[in-house]
Parts: C-alpha cells; structure tokens; sequence
C-alpha cells in the first residue's frame, strides 16, 4: 500500500456525502429524474476514506461497495432530505454531489395514470426543499457545508451566488454544457469557490483526481 501525504488528515472526521439524480413518483410506476450518474459523489467518498474519514454515502444510485463508507439508499428528494438532516446532527461535513429535483408532481397518484381518450397529460408539478440551503442554514460553528452548482451559462456569477444563499463554505461549479466532462461521464473540470479566497479552476480529470483535489482544500477549509 502506497501512502499519500494527505492520508490520515481526516481520521476521526464523519462525513456525509448525496450521490445521483433523485427520482420523484407520479405513479406507482412512473417517476421524474435527470441525467446524473452518482459517479462524483462515489468518487469524493473514495478520496475521503482515503484520507481516513467515516463516510456515509446518501444515494439513488447502486455503484461499486466502497471499504469504510456506509451507504444509505434512497429514491425522492424528501428521502435524501430526511435522511441527510439526521446523519449530518453527528457529522462534521456535509458534500452535496446529489442532482436534487427541483420539482415533484404535486400528488402521487395512487393507481397507474390511464390515456383519456386523445387527451395529453399536464403534471403539476412543485418545489422540493432544498437540503444544502436547509443544512447550511443550521450547521454549528465546527460543521462544514459543502454544495455543487450545475450552471451552463455564467458560471462564477451563479456560482457566487450560490456560495452565499446556501452558507456554504465551498461550492463547486459543474459546466454542464460541456459534452467531454460531467454527468456520466468519467472526468470532470470545475472550479471551486471558497469564501475570501480566489476562484480556482481545477482543469480536466478523472473524477477521482478531482475529488482528491476538492478533499485537499477541504482540509484548509476552518
Ligand atoms: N440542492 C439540494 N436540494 C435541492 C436542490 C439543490 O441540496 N432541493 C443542492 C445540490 O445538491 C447542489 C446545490 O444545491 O449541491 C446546487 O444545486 P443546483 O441545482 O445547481 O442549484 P439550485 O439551488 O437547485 O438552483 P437552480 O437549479 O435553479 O439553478
Ligand atoms: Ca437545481
């Protein structure tokens, strides 16, 4: 076993990391989702047990068993939202990788939703609560809080924005109009945003390099 300098620096560290698209019911067959992979947040819990932490990963997705990290399944964004408020009350970080729907369909309907007629079907749909603003809001003074923006137009601004309407103390900007990094794909580029520090771009990886690299400012971060 080859021993980085950076392993070690997070024993004792419990952190808690959302992976993958949620999925949100319309039926009992049918449900609303979006393109993402999980592979970041796997990626960042490979990189933190690396460095010694306890990992609990919240996620939609079934990829590869990780040792040392715990996985805990779930489907709506609701789920991940009760799930992720009650393991972060014993957690000193929260990474935020999960794509969260923004909307759900304002009611599940109970049977399999039928054709009438040549009619079309129009969803209604509402917001989901939004689990990083929500833990941000709360965190305590020795918790770190950190979020991922999805943008595809003005990336820094957005990102700023971001940072500071969620308390985050890291965000990390995804380009997901570029067609080489992102989703399913296996590499990535961002760039990181961190309170009174300048942006810095973190250019094209494998994601597990990249999550290395979001693992090392983490240990700055406090
Ligand atoms: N997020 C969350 N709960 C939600 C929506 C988003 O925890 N209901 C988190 C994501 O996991 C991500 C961050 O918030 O870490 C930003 O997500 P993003 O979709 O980029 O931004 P939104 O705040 O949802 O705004 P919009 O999609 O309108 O740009
Ligand atoms: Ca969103």
């Amino acid at each position: 076993v080859r021993l980085r300098a950076k392993d070690g620096l997070l024993i004792g560290k419990k952190i808690i990391i959302t992976a993958g698209g949620t999925h949100e019911a319309l039926d009992p067959v049918r449900y609303l989702t979006n393109r993402s992979s999980g592979k970041m947040g796997y990626a960042l819990a490979h990189a933190a047990v690396e460095m010694g932490a306890e990992v609990v990963l919240i996620t939609t997705i079934a990829r590869e068993d990780i040792f040392g990290v715990k996985k805990i399944f779930v489907s709506s964004a609701q789920e991940m939202f009760d799930e992720a408020i009650h393991a972060f009350a014993t957690a000193d970080i929260f990474i935020s990788a999960a794509a969260v729907s923004d909307f759900k369909p304002a009611e599940k309907a109970m049977h399999k939703i039928k054709k009438q007629a040549d009619d079309g079907l129009t969803l209604n749909l509402v917001q989901n609560a939004d689990i990083l603003q929500t833990i941000g809001q709360s965190k305590k003074s020795h918790q770190i809080v950190i979020g991922f923006a999805a943008e595809t137009q003005d990336l820094l601004a957005h990102g700023q924005d971001k940072l500071i309407k969620k308390h985050a103390d890291m965000l990390i900007i995804n380009d997901v109009s570029r067609s080489d990094t992102g989703f399913s794909s296996d590499d990535n580029a961002v760039t990181i945003l961190i309170p009174g520090r300048l942006p810095e771009t973190l250019s094209k990886a494998s994601k597990i390099d990249i999550a290395r690299a979001i693992m090392t400012q983490v240990i700055t971060l406090k």
